[in-house]
């Protein structure tokens, strides 16, 4: 039975048709400048069409030197505005809602892509050896204003709202996260020094483009190894970004805590379990944010068992379950599952997340992923 999980709900303000969220998952469809394509377009409008509640579409990056990949979405320039509202409502005419979600790869801007060195929290680096540029407190508040402006775009587009990536270690994560926040400033030290750059960018947004306007914020509930966030830092960072004005929590985690694959770095050092894990590994980082925080939560990480997905949320653990790469290989995987039709699996073989760092999302599964889209 996935009663729950097909029950329409109220989240931060807004109707959705169900508690089912398509999460950022980059595709590599945007335009060299970073404009959406028209296979973006079509590529979501697919996935819109096959039932989904709420799209937290990929990130529409706040600067042009801080894209995640070659050819990420940019959020930076007001000329950019025209593609995503084509986006937004093509989306919303399919009956979903759509968030962006606004991101800033800071460690892990590629200098090949970005043409100048990843800038971070401190200047340890996340890729091996590579020379990392700390912010100082004046480009700290630049980085603030390009978030704020991003979502007064985001707003001007017509998206339902905006979501701050603060997880997976791009620059705000990597604030957070006492792995990679060495700073002794105001800005580090303990959960409110890490969290101080977020919370500045939600009371910004809140500020300047409307109280009314959603964000939610996506960061890690657990990460890996002795200096990583444990769930009670999970916790009292949350509890920052509700004071600041935060609609939303968005749980995502890194690395997975199964002894017998620690060490195994593509497999457990990553917010994308792969098909040696269990179901579902990361839904009680969210439920112990949920149960500690007065905020609608999302969980997310290989949440493909819709009746794993209705337990979650049948016990209180989130409000909202994310599926992710499983609408990414079937995109009519909302409607399958509420009509009871067998539904095209995702294998959990990662091809995905590797393809991409080679420039184009390819799935063993499905391998008319992208092609489907006109070109
Ligand atoms: C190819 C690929 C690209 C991704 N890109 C992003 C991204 O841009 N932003 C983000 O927050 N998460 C990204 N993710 C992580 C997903 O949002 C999600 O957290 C992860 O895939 C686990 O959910 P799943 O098991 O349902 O796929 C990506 C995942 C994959 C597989």
């Amino acid at each position: 039975m996935t009663k729950l999980l097909f029950t329409p709900t109220t989240f931060v303000g807004m109707d959705l048709r169900n508690r089912i969220v398509y999460p950022p998952i980059t595709t590599g469809l945007a335009e060299p400048d970073g404009k959406v394509s028209d296979r973006m377009v079509e590529f979501y409008r697919q996935r819109a069409a096959g039932g989904v509640g709420l799209i937290i579409l990929e990130p529409g990056v706040v600067h042009q030197q801080a894209k995640l990949a070659k050819f990420s979405a940019g959020a930076w320039a007001d000329d950019q505005i025209p593609g995503m509202t084509r986006l937004a409502k093509t989306i919303q005419n399919e009956g979903a809602r759509v968030f962006l979600q606004l991101c800033h790869a800071g460690p892990k801007a590629h200098p090949r892509i970005n043409g100048v060195p990843p800038s971070s929290a401190s200047d340890k680096p996340f890729f091996f050896k590579m020379p990392t540029v700390a912010l100082s407190q004046i480009e700290i508040k630049s980085v603030v204003n390009d978030f704020t402006l991003a979502s007064a775009r985001a707003r001007e587009a017509g998206f339902d709202g905006v979501e701050l990536h603060a997880a997976h270690f791009y620059l705000l994560s990597a604030f957070l996260s006492p792995v990679i926040n060495h700073r002794t400033d105001a800005y580090g030290g303990d959960n409110q020094g890490r969290a101080r750059i977020i919370r500045e960018i939600v009371i910004a947004i809140k500020q300047m483009v409307g109280k009314d306007f959603p964000v939610t914020v996506r960061f890690h509930g657990y990460e890996e190894g002795a200096q990583g966030l444990k769930p009670c830092d999970a916790i009292e960072i949350a509890q920052i970004f509700a004071e600041a004005g935060a609609d939303g929590l968005h749980v995502s985690a890194y690395g997975v805590p199964i002894p017998e694959l620690v060490g195994i770095a593509s497999v457990a050092s990553s917010p994308i379990p792969a098909k040696e894990h269990p179901q579902a590994p990361f839904v009680d980082y969210a439920a112990n944010v949920k149960r500690a925080i007065n905020l609608p939560v999302i969980a997310v990480g290989k949440i493909t068992d819709p009746e794993i997905a209705e337990q979650s949320l049948q016990e209180g653990k989130c409000d909202l379950v994310a599926v992710g790469r499983a609408i990414l290989v079937d995109p009519q995987w909302p409607n399958k599952i509420a009509a009871g039709k067998k539904v095209i699996r995702c294998v959990g073989c990662l091809d995905c997340i590797n393809s991409l760092a080679k420039g184009e999302l390819v799935c063993r599964v499905n391998r008319e992923l992208v092609r489907v889209c006109p070109s």
